[in-house]
Parts: structure tokens; sequence; C-alpha cells
């Protein structure tokens, strides 16, 4: 079966084409980010009419290197969560053309993609693992035991991580997104006169809090301003060292608690070297192992869609002859499938 798959949840459009059968995937994205970085944050208005200007072309784009249009089999998009004029512009597209070819057409739980990202590798977990969803938008530790067997462990009562560090890179003066900036500048210094509090792990559970540290970091700035560089990668590292910190406590829990030996890392924040190098470590110590996405599929992207899309359609699964999106949409409330692919 061939998927065509589109996201444009959030401030990527995202277009992939995945094969079931050779598994090989052809994708396009393109990242609006430049659109926004003036705002300091994504604009949902800015970033619905970028989608509707970027979709079509690209999709005729990827289609002058995969083939003809006629050879698709089916059409996945992302249904939500995410913003609401952004989904509807993929889920438009995707119903006009299965309408056009007559092929079904399935709405696809973004987060699911994000979790199922470390299937499109080589080397991937089997079933069950526990998974830590860590994006601009969510945090939660999920106990998957199959593809649609979903039970969230712990979720962020307030920011998510890649929010707290997108929030505490703005204080440092850098542009949106800053996580990835903010990574960068915390590495540059191997230590830090700082220490960051790790909210939430001095009781049990596995629920997160990050506002917190964006609040820590905003003192730090206040008290010491002007910052010179040294000062500024020296708060980047102490805050980078406490996020990570904090995610390997609930990870570790969160492994006692299932009796896992797999921990998959999916989300943008998925892409940080120094949680990559911790949790590694962690799974090393426990004689388990730690799996994450190539980075080209940790943040949004068309593939981690058409390959959700695939595994459900391929399952027999469709949407019904309308469509709509859900900017808000339970991970926990999908239907299992029984086969694979
Ligand atoms: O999954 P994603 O692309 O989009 C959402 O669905 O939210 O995640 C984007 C988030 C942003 O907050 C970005 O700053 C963060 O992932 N991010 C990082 C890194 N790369 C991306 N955060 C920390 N370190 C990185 N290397
Ligand atoms: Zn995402």
């Amino acid at each position: 079966m061939k998927v065509l798959g589109l996201e444009s949840s959030c401030d990527e459009t995202g277009i992939a084409i995945f094969d079931t059968e050779s598994k090989k995937i052809w994708q396009r994205l393109y990242s609006q980010i430049e659109r926004h970085q003036e705002y300091g944050g994504v604009v949902p208005e800015l970033a619905s009419r970028d989608h509707v200007v970027k979709a079509a072309p690209m999709i005729e784009d990827i289609l002058r290197e995969w083939g003809d249009i006629d050879a698709i089999d089916a059409i996945a998009y992302t249904r939500g969560p995410g913003l609401i004029g952004a989904l509807m512009v993929g889920a438009s597209i995707a119903r006009g053309i299965g309408w056009a070819l007559d092929k079904p057409v399935l709405g696809v739980h973004h987060m699911e993609g994000h979790l199922l990202a470390p299937m499109l590798g080589d080397e991937h977990p089997e079933y069950p693992f526990v998974a830590l969803l860590v994006s601009g938008g969510h945090t939660m530790l999920v106990d998957v035991q199959a593809v649609g067997q979903y039970r969230i462990l712990g979720e962020s009562l307030d920011d998510a991580v890649g929010e707290a560090f997108d929030k505490t890179a703005k204080l440092l003066g850098l542009p949106y997104p800053g996580g990835p900036q903010l990574a960068a500048l915390a590495d540059q210094t191997s230590q830090s006169q700082f220490k960051f509090p790790r909210p939430m792990t001095n009781r049990p559970g596995l629920e997160f809090s990050f506002s917190g540290l964006k609040t820590a970091a905003l003192n730090i700035i206040q008290q010491y301003s002007p910052l010179d560089d040294s000062l500024r990668a020296e708060i980047a590292h102490a805050f980078q060292h406490a996020v990570v910190d904090t995610l390997r406590i609930k990870c570790s829990r969160a492994l006692d608690q299932t009796g896992y030996p797999r921990l998959v890392i999916a989300g943008g924040v998925g892409a940080n070297q120094r949680l990559r190098v911790v949790l590694t470590e962690v799974l090393e110590q426990r004689g388990g192992r730690v799996y994450f996405p190539a980075i080209e599929y940790c943040t949004d992207n068309g593939a981690m869609i058409a390959y959700a899309g695939a595994l459900r359609l391929n399952a027999g699964q469709a949407d019904e002859d309308v469509f709509d999106v859900l900017p808000r949409w339970s991970l926990e409330s999908l239907p299992p499938i029984q086969l694979g692919i």
C-alpha cells in the first residue's frame, strides 16, 4: 500500500509517501519558522495561510520524483491535536485528493505519529515500550502496549518541555524557537555556578511541571544582568541539566513501574543531544535500550503521519465520508489495530 501523508498541525508543512511493501519513504518538509520569528511565537492565522500556499506545490513536487498520483492507495492527514485552522488546511487537501481519486482517507493523531516515528529507522523497538513524548506542545510518558493501545502514565501540568526551552531561550535573547539554540549555548560550557530545581521529583508520581524553571531562569537573569556570554552559557547549561535530569528521573520511574526494558524518545526535544546521551546511559545501566527517531523524524514531519496512517489504513481503518479536525484529542481514545507492517 502506498500512502500519501500530510502534516499541518502547527508551523511545519510535511508531505510524505510511505510504501508499506518496500518500507521506503519520500518526503518534503517546509518550516515556517522565519515567518513567525518576528512575533516570538507561532501566529495561528499566518500558519494556516502558509500551509495553503505551500502544501499543493509540495505534493506536486514529491509526485514529480515519485510517480503518478493514481498509484497512491490512500491518504493520511493530521487530524489533531494542533491549531484548528492549520489542521483544516491539511484535512481539506487530503479529503479533496481522496474524493478526486476515490481512495480512502484517514485522520491521524499527531502524537501517535511522533511515538511511532522510531519505527521508521532500521533498528526499531519491539512492543511494549515506554514512550517519552517531548515536543513544543506536549510532555508525556506513555505505556505503549501495541499500536493504538496507549496508557498515559504522566503529563505536564503546565508548560511542555519544548515550551520551557523556548521561553527560557527568549529570556536569554535567543530567537524563536530557541530550544536548539539554548541547547547549543548550554553545550558551550561544561559547568555552571547555578543550580535549577528538578520540579516534582521529590514526590512520587509521573507528572511534570516545567513553568517554574522559566521563573528560576528569570530571577537569575534579573539578578546578574547585564549578562556576558559566559554567564548566559552557564544559565543555559544549568537549565538544560535540570530539564534532562528531571526527564531522566521520571523515565526511570516509568520503566520501574511498567517493568519494560525499552524506552522510546519522540518529539522535537528528542533532538537534544544531552537528553540522548543521558538516557542512553540510563538504559545501558538497566540492561535495556533506548530508541530515538532519526533527527529528521523527531520534529514535525509528514513521514510519521504517512507511516502511522499506513498502519491503520492497512488494517482497514478509514474515515467516514465527512471530515473534521480535533484540536484537542486524547491519545488514549484511539482504537487499537490488530495488524502491523
Ligand atoms: O515536535 P516538534 O517539532 O513540534 C511540536 O509538535 O511541538 O517540537 C518542537 C519543539 C520546540 O519547542 C523546539 O524548541 C524543541 O522542540 N527542540 C529542542 C531541540 N530541538 C527542537 N529543544 C531542546 N533541544 C533541542 N536540540
Ligand atoms: Zn509535533
